[in-house]
């Protein structure tokens, strides 16, 4: 049995990515368990961008947690064990909370037990461009062992839909959280069908 914790937060024009995820990570290893926490604001963005309820993404978890559920949520204990967080899409607010130990939610503190068990932390960020904070703030949460993972689609498989290039960032998740999938194309060297 396998089990993570997602968080998704409100970096605007990406809560697809983390939906993308707890649709997908079932079919590819249907022995874990996924504990998920939601912001406010990522449940606003979700409504504006993907046209769905917190209900739509209830249905695809184990657990479902409020962000202001610290008391009583286990991941907010180092006691409570698992395999790795994910924070997708990481809002560059959450990003300056987790590195500077602001833990007043339940995903920053999810995030910042998760550090401190020295357990893997990837933090899919979506912001363009970027200013020195965010540049500052991801070499701390890198320093402090996090995977900080722009959420920035190639194009070298050549992805013909957004479904292409959501599906190639979710696949790099599961990637590094060591879930074997087939989401998208790798790199197979360069193809000869150029015209
Ligand atoms: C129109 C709009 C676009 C935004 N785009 C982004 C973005 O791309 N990346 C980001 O990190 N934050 C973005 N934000 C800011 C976050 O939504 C804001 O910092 C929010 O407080 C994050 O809260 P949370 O991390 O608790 O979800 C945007 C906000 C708005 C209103």
């Amino acid at each position: 049995m396998r089990r993570i914790v997602v968080g998704i937060t409100g970096g605007a024009s990406g809560v697809v990515y983390g939906v993308r995820l707890l649709e997908t990570v079932r079919k590819y290893s249907s022995n874990t368990e996924v504990h998920l926490v939601i912001s406010g604001t990522a449940v606003d963005i979700m409504r504006h961008e993907l046209g769905i309820s917190k209900e739509h993404v209830r249905n695809l978890v184990d657990k479902v947690y409020d962000e202001n559920e610290l008391g009583g949520a286990p991941i907010a204990s180092g006691s409570f064990k698992h395999d790795g967080m994910v924070i997708i899409p990481c809002s560059m607010k959450t990003l300056a909370s987790i590195v500077h130990g602001i833990t007043d939610n339940l995903i920053t503190r999810a995030a910042d037990v998760t550090l401190k068990e020295r357990r893997k932390l990837i933090l899919v960020i979506r912001e363009t461009p970027l200013n020195l904070i965010h540049i500052k703030n991801m070499e701390l949460a890198t320093l402090a062992g996090a995977v900080v993972m722009p959420a920035a689609p190639a194009f070298y498989n050549r992805p013909r839909t957004i479904d292409d290039m959501v599906n190639f960032i979710v696949g790099r998740v599961l990637d590094l959280l060591g879930i074997e999938n087939d989401l998208y194309n790798r790199w197979s060297g360069y193809s000869e069908d150029a015209t």
